[in-house]
Protein backbone atom coordinates (compact mmCIF):
# COMPACT_ATOMS: atom_id res chain seq x y z
CA UNK A 1 0.00 0.00 0.00
CA UNK A 2 1.11 3.63 -0.25
CA UNK A 3 1.37 5.07 3.35
CA UNK A 4 2.49 9.08 4.05
CA UNK A 5 3.95 9.64 6.86
CA UNK A 6 4.43 13.38 8.00
CA UNK A 7 7.22 14.15 9.87
CA UNK A 8 9.20 11.27 8.76
CA UNK A 9 12.50 12.80 8.98
CA UNK A 10 11.68 13.22 12.55
CA UNK A 11 12.50 10.99 15.47
CA UNK A 12 9.54 8.77 15.55
CA UNK A 13 8.53 9.51 11.86
CA UNK A 14 12.10 8.25 10.32
CA UNK A 15 11.29 4.67 12.43
CA UNK A 16 7.88 4.20 11.49
CA UNK A 17 9.19 4.97 8.01
CA UNK A 18 11.64 1.74 7.93
CA UNK A 19 8.84 0.04 9.53
CA UNK A 20 6.53 0.34 6.73
CA UNK A 21 9.17 0.03 4.19
CA UNK A 22 9.85 -3.42 5.55
CA UNK A 23 6.16 -4.26 5.01
CA UNK A 24 6.92 -3.82 1.39
CA UNK A 25 4.95 -0.36 1.25
CA UNK A 26 5.47 2.52 -1.00
CA UNK A 27 6.57 5.40 1.42
CA UNK A 28 6.09 8.74 0.99
CA UNK A 29 7.45 11.11 3.95
CA UNK A 30 6.61 15.15 3.86
CA UNK A 31 8.53 17.31 6.25
CA UNK A 32 9.65 20.47 6.15
CA UNK A 33 12.91 19.55 8.14
CA UNK A 34 12.51 22.24 10.89
CA UNK A 35 13.49 19.77 13.60
CA UNK A 36 14.09 16.98 10.84
CA UNK A 37 17.03 15.86 9.06
CA UNK A 38 17.00 14.57 5.38
CA UNK A 39 19.28 11.80 6.59
CA UNK A 40 17.20 10.22 8.50
CA UNK A 41 14.62 9.31 5.41
CA UNK A 42 15.69 6.25 3.59
CA UNK A 43 16.86 6.58 -0.29
CA UNK A 44 13.87 3.96 -0.94
CA UNK A 45 11.04 6.24 0.35
CA UNK A 46 9.95 9.42 -1.83
CA UNK A 47 10.92 12.65 -0.07
CA UNK A 48 8.84 15.69 -0.83
CA UNK A 49 10.55 18.21 1.52
CA UNK A 50 7.66 20.82 2.19
CA UNK A 51 5.36 22.07 4.96
CA UNK A 52 1.71 20.73 6.40
CA UNK A 53 0.75 24.52 6.81
CA UNK A 54 0.40 24.53 2.47
CA UNK A 55 -2.51 22.94 1.42
CA UNK A 56 -1.63 22.00 -1.73
CA UNK A 57 1.21 20.73 -0.89
CA UNK A 58 -0.40 18.08 1.31
CA UNK A 59 -2.64 17.07 -1.59
CA UNK A 60 -0.46 16.38 -3.62
CA UNK A 61 1.90 14.33 -1.04
CA UNK A 62 -1.56 12.58 0.13
CA UNK A 63 -2.84 11.60 -3.40
CA UNK A 64 -3.09 7.86 -3.86
CA UNK A 65 -2.47 6.94 -0.08
CA UNK A 66 -4.00 4.46 1.55
CA UNK A 67 -2.71 5.02 4.75
CA UNK A 68 -1.52 8.53 6.63
CA UNK A 69 0.49 8.41 9.79
CA UNK A 70 0.82 12.61 10.69
CA UNK A 71 3.67 13.38 13.05
CA UNK A 72 4.51 16.59 11.64
CA UNK A 73 4.40 19.08 14.10
CA UNK A 74 6.31 21.74 16.22
CA UNK A 75 6.76 19.42 19.15
CA UNK A 76 8.37 21.64 21.52
CA UNK A 77 6.65 22.83 24.44
CA UNK A 78 9.07 25.61 25.53
CA UNK A 79 8.84 27.29 21.65
CA UNK A 80 5.03 27.26 22.21
CA UNK A 81 5.17 28.98 24.90
CA UNK A 82 7.24 31.45 23.33
CA UNK A 83 5.66 31.60 19.74
CA UNK A 84 2.38 30.13 20.25
CA UNK A 85 0.89 30.90 16.57
CA UNK A 86 3.68 29.39 15.04
CA UNK A 87 2.84 25.71 16.99
CA UNK A 88 -0.71 26.40 16.41
CA UNK A 89 -0.26 26.75 12.57
CA UNK A 90 2.38 23.67 12.29
CA UNK A 91 -0.08 21.53 14.84
CA UNK A 92 -3.52 22.85 14.22
CA UNK A 93 -3.94 24.02 10.71
CA UNK A 94 -1.31 21.66 9.54
CA UNK A 95 -3.79 18.90 11.36
CA UNK A 96 -6.76 20.19 9.36
CA UNK A 97 -4.90 20.00 6.07
CA UNK A 98 -4.02 16.51 6.22
CA UNK A 99 -7.25 15.49 7.29
CA UNK A 100 -8.74 17.79 4.53
CA UNK A 101 -6.32 16.62 2.13
CA UNK A 102 -6.80 13.07 2.84
CA UNK A 103 -10.60 13.34 3.27
CA UNK A 104 -10.88 14.76 -0.37
CA UNK A 105 -8.44 11.81 -1.80
CA UNK A 106 -10.35 8.92 0.03
CA UNK A 107 -7.43 7.71 2.30
CA UNK A 108 -8.65 4.67 4.13
CA UNK A 109 -6.88 5.47 7.70
CA UNK A 110 -4.96 8.61 9.34
CA UNK A 111 -3.14 8.19 12.51
CA UNK A 112 -2.24 11.00 14.31
CA UNK A 113 0.56 11.57 17.01
CA UNK A 114 -0.71 13.30 19.81
CA UNK A 115 0.54 13.54 23.57
CA UNK A 116 -0.14 13.22 27.07
CA UNK A 117 0.84 16.74 27.66
CA UNK A 118 -3.16 16.97 27.24
CA UNK A 119 -3.73 15.87 30.54
CA UNK A 120 -1.90 18.83 32.10
CA UNK A 121 -0.68 16.67 34.91
CA UNK A 122 -3.38 17.47 37.35
CA UNK A 123 -5.20 13.70 36.54
CA UNK A 124 -5.27 10.91 38.37
CA UNK A 125 -2.87 8.88 38.07
CA UNK A 126 -2.24 5.64 36.01
CA UNK A 127 -4.60 8.31 34.03
CA UNK A 128 -7.09 6.99 31.54
CA UNK A 129 -7.92 8.61 28.30
CA UNK A 130 -11.47 9.67 30.00
CA UNK A 131 -9.48 11.86 32.90
CA UNK A 132 -9.89 15.68 32.48
CA UNK A 133 -8.07 17.10 29.91
CA UNK A 134 -6.37 20.90 31.16
CA UNK A 135 -3.79 21.20 28.72
CA UNK A 136 -1.27 24.07 30.20
CA UNK A 137 0.76 24.72 26.92
CA UNK A 138 0.01 25.91 23.65
CA UNK A 139 1.85 23.07 22.08
CA UNK A 140 -0.68 20.96 24.47
CA UNK A 141 -4.06 22.68 23.05
CA UNK A 142 -3.13 22.17 19.89
CA UNK A 143 -2.69 18.52 20.07
CA UNK A 144 -6.10 18.56 21.75
CA UNK A 145 -7.18 20.66 19.06
CA UNK A 146 -5.79 17.86 16.83
CA UNK A 147 -7.40 14.92 18.92
CA UNK A 148 -10.95 16.86 18.24
CA UNK A 149 -10.39 17.68 14.59
CA UNK A 150 -9.48 13.92 14.33
CA UNK A 151 -13.08 13.05 15.85
CA UNK A 152 -15.07 15.09 14.12
CA UNK A 153 -14.13 14.27 10.95
CA UNK A 154 -14.33 10.57 11.24
CA UNK A 155 -18.40 11.50 12.64
CA UNK A 156 -19.29 14.21 9.80
CA UNK A 157 -17.02 12.52 7.25
CA UNK A 158 -16.81 9.34 7.57
CA UNK A 159 -12.67 9.47 7.41
CA UNK A 160 -11.16 6.57 9.35
CA UNK A 161 -8.85 8.24 12.11
CA UNK A 162 -6.71 7.37 15.44
CA UNK A 163 -5.10 9.64 17.51
CA UNK A 164 -2.48 8.05 19.63
CA UNK A 165 -1.16 9.94 23.01
CA UNK A 166 2.47 9.37 23.79
CA UNK A 167 4.29 9.78 26.58
CA UNK A 168 7.82 10.16 26.23
CA UNK A 169 9.19 8.54 23.92
CA UNK A 170 12.60 7.56 23.59
CA UNK A 171 15.42 5.66 21.43
CA UNK A 172 17.80 5.61 18.41
CA UNK A 173 17.71 8.91 16.25
CA UNK A 174 16.76 10.82 18.85
CA UNK A 175 19.66 13.80 18.60
CA UNK A 176 20.79 15.77 21.54
CA UNK A 177 21.50 18.59 18.76
CA UNK A 178 18.16 18.37 17.63
CA UNK A 179 16.22 21.87 18.11
CA UNK A 180 14.83 21.48 21.79
CA UNK A 181 16.13 17.89 22.21
CA UNK A 182 14.67 15.80 25.18
CA UNK A 183 15.99 14.54 28.35
CA UNK A 184 17.18 11.30 27.61
CA UNK A 185 19.65 12.52 24.84
CA UNK A 186 20.62 15.53 26.60
CA UNK A 187 21.83 13.53 29.27
CA UNK A 188 23.44 11.00 27.53
CA UNK A 189 25.65 13.17 25.50
CA UNK A 190 26.11 15.06 28.94
CA UNK A 191 27.36 11.98 31.02
CA UNK A 192 29.87 10.43 28.47
CA UNK A 193 31.50 13.98 27.94
CA UNK A 194 31.64 13.80 31.21
CA UNK A 195 30.06 17.13 31.39
CA UNK A 196 27.51 18.25 34.47
CA UNK A 197 23.73 18.02 33.95
CA UNK A 198 21.34 19.48 35.17
CA UNK A 199 18.42 18.54 37.06
CA UNK A 200 15.41 21.19 38.13
CA UNK A 201 14.48 20.14 41.71
CA UNK A 202 14.89 17.26 43.65
CA UNK A 203 14.89 14.80 40.56
CA UNK A 204 11.83 12.70 41.84
CA UNK A 205 9.96 14.02 39.38
CA UNK A 206 8.94 11.33 36.63
CA UNK A 207 7.80 10.04 33.57
CA UNK A 208 6.48 7.05 31.95
CA UNK A 209 9.28 6.69 29.47
CA UNK A 210 8.36 4.68 25.99
CA UNK A 211 10.62 3.09 23.44
CA UNK A 212 10.58 3.91 20.02
CA UNK A 213 10.47 -0.10 19.24
CA UNK A 214 6.60 -0.09 21.06
CA UNK A 215 5.44 2.76 19.27
CA UNK A 216 6.29 1.46 16.33
CA UNK A 217 4.58 -1.62 17.12
CA UNK A 218 1.44 0.67 18.57
CA UNK A 219 1.23 2.26 14.91
CA UNK A 220 1.32 -1.09 12.84
CA UNK A 221 -1.24 -2.40 15.07
CA UNK A 222 -3.58 0.38 14.89
CA UNK A 223 -3.12 0.83 11.22
CA UNK A 224 -4.19 -2.41 10.62
CA UNK A 225 -7.02 -2.36 13.19
CA UNK A 226 -10.88 -2.31 11.91
CA UNK A 227 -12.34 1.32 11.37
CA UNK A 228 -14.96 0.26 13.58
CA UNK A 229 -13.36 -0.52 16.25
CA UNK A 230 -10.76 2.46 16.12
CA UNK A 231 -12.11 4.89 14.47
CA UNK A 232 -12.96 8.48 15.70
CA UNK A 233 -10.97 6.96 19.00
CA UNK A 234 -7.61 8.01 21.30
CA UNK A 235 -5.34 5.88 23.03
CA UNK A 236 -2.75 6.00 25.71
CA UNK A 237 0.68 4.67 24.62
CA UNK A 238 3.16 4.56 27.37
CA UNK A 239 6.05 2.35 28.66
CA UNK A 240 3.91 1.38 31.60
CA UNK A 241 5.65 2.28 34.41
CA UNK A 242 7.21 6.25 35.95
CA UNK A 243 10.70 6.39 35.79
CA UNK A 244 12.37 9.31 38.27
CA UNK A 245 15.15 11.58 36.56
CA UNK A 246 17.21 10.44 39.20
CA UNK A 247 16.56 6.36 38.42
CA UNK A 248 17.36 7.45 34.62
CA UNK A 249 20.56 9.35 35.58
CA UNK A 250 21.23 5.89 37.73
CA UNK A 251 20.76 3.96 34.45
CA UNK A 252 22.86 5.87 32.15
CA UNK A 253 25.59 6.01 34.86
CA UNK A 254 25.70 2.24 34.92
CA UNK A 255 25.65 1.81 31.38
CA UNK A 256 27.54 4.06 30.23
CA UNK A 257 30.32 3.59 32.92
CA UNK A 258 30.70 6.69 33.95
CA UNK A 259 29.56 8.83 37.67
CA UNK A 260 27.62 11.92 36.25
CA UNK A 261 28.25 15.43 37.87
CA UNK A 262 24.57 16.23 39.25
CA UNK A 263 23.77 19.88 39.61
CA UNK A 264 20.09 20.08 40.52
CA UNK A 265 18.29 23.75 40.05
CA UNK A 266 15.52 25.62 41.18
CA UNK A 267 12.47 23.12 39.82
CA UNK A 268 10.92 24.54 36.96
CA UNK A 269 7.65 26.42 36.98
CA UNK A 270 4.51 24.06 35.91
CA UNK A 271 6.68 21.05 35.57
CA UNK A 272 4.58 17.57 35.96
CA UNK A 273 5.76 15.55 39.39
CA UNK A 274 4.06 12.51 38.00
CA UNK A 275 3.43 10.87 34.55
CA UNK A 276 1.78 7.62 34.55
CA UNK A 277 -0.58 6.21 31.77
CA UNK A 278 -3.52 3.82 32.30
CA UNK A 279 -2.43 1.75 28.85
CA UNK A 280 -5.27 -0.69 29.82
CA UNK A 281 -7.79 0.48 26.41
CA UNK A 282 -4.74 -0.10 23.89
CA UNK A 283 -4.44 -3.94 25.79
CA UNK A 284 -8.03 -4.98 26.14
CA UNK A 285 -8.96 -3.20 22.36
CA UNK A 286 -6.00 -3.33 20.22
CA UNK A 287 -4.00 -6.27 21.94
CA UNK A 288 -1.41 -3.83 22.21
CA UNK A 289 1.16 -3.13 25.32
CA UNK A 290 5.23 -1.74 25.93
CA UNK A 291 7.22 -4.89 25.30
CA UNK A 292 10.73 -3.02 25.91
CA UNK A 293 11.97 -2.98 29.50
CA UNK A 294 12.93 0.70 30.17
CA UNK A 295 16.35 -0.78 30.67
CA UNK A 296 16.46 -2.66 27.69
CA UNK A 297 15.49 0.61 25.84
CA UNK A 298 17.92 2.44 27.55
CA UNK A 299 20.56 0.06 26.79
CA UNK A 300 19.68 0.08 22.85
CA UNK A 301 19.79 4.14 22.92
CA UNK A 302 22.94 4.07 24.67
CA UNK A 303 24.56 1.67 21.85
CA UNK A 304 23.12 3.78 19.02
CA UNK A 305 24.50 7.23 20.60
CA UNK A 306 27.81 5.87 21.04
CA UNK A 307 28.10 5.20 17.19
CA UNK A 308 26.67 8.66 16.38
CA UNK A 309 28.91 11.36 14.93
CA UNK A 310 27.83 15.01 15.64
CA UNK A 311 27.75 16.49 12.15
CA UNK A 312 30.91 18.81 11.12
CA UNK A 313 30.84 22.25 12.61
CA UNK A 314 27.67 21.18 14.66
N1 LIG B 1 9.05 12.46 21.19
C1 LIG B 1 8.10 12.43 22.14
O1 LIG B 1 8.37 12.13 23.30
C2 LIG B 1 6.66 12.74 21.79
C3 LIG B 1 5.70 12.66 22.80
C4 LIG B 1 4.37 12.95 22.48
C5 LIG B 1 4.03 13.28 21.20
N2 LIG B 1 4.98 13.35 20.23
C6 LIG B 1 4.58 13.74 18.87
O2 LIG B 1 5.15 12.83 17.95
C7 LIG B 1 5.46 13.51 16.74
C8 LIG B 1 6.90 13.27 16.34
O3 LIG B 1 7.75 13.79 17.37
P1 LIG B 1 9.33 13.59 17.32
O4 LIG B 1 9.80 13.39 18.70
O5 LIG B 1 9.69 12.62 16.27
O6 LIG B 1 9.77 15.07 16.91
P2 LIG B 1 10.70 15.55 15.72
O7 LIG B 1 10.86 17.01 15.91
O8 LIG B 1 11.93 14.72 15.64
O9 LIG B 1 9.80 15.24 14.46
C9 LIG B 1 8.83 16.14 13.96
C10 LIG B 1 9.09 16.24 12.46
O10 LIG B 1 8.08 17.10 11.89
C11 LIG B 1 8.73 18.02 11.01
N3 LIG B 1 7.87 19.21 10.95
C12 LIG B 1 7.68 20.16 11.89
N4 LIG B 1 6.83 21.10 11.45
C13 LIG B 1 6.48 20.75 10.18
C14 LIG B 1 5.64 21.30 9.21
N5 LIG B 1 4.99 22.44 9.43
N6 LIG B 1 5.51 20.67 8.02
C15 LIG B 1 6.19 19.51 7.77
N7 LIG B 1 7.00 18.93 8.67
C16 LIG B 1 7.14 19.54 9.86
C17 LIG B 1 10.09 18.27 11.60
O11 LIG B 1 11.03 18.75 10.66
C18 LIG B 1 10.44 16.88 12.12
O12 LIG B 1 11.10 16.11 11.16
C19 LIG B 1 5.09 14.98 16.96
O13 LIG B 1 3.80 15.21 16.46
C20 LIG B 1 5.10 15.11 18.47
O14 LIG B 1 4.25 16.14 18.90
C21 LIG B 1 6.29 13.11 20.49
Amino acid sequence: MRVLITGGAGFVGSHLVRDRLELGDNVVVLDDLSTGFADNVPDDAEFIEGSVVDLDVVRKAVANADLVLHLAASRAVLRSVHDPIQTDRANTLGTLNVLTAARDADVGKVVLASSSSVYGGVAPVPTPEVAPLTPKSPYAVSKLAMEHYARVYFELYGLETVALRYFNIFGPRQRPDSAYAAVIPIFTEAIAAGRSIQIHGDGEQSRDFTFIGDIVAANRIVAAAAGAIVGGKVYNVAGGRPVTLNELVTGLESILGVEAQREFTEPRAGDIRLSFADTRAAAVELGWRAQIPFEDGLARTVEWFRGWQPPAGG
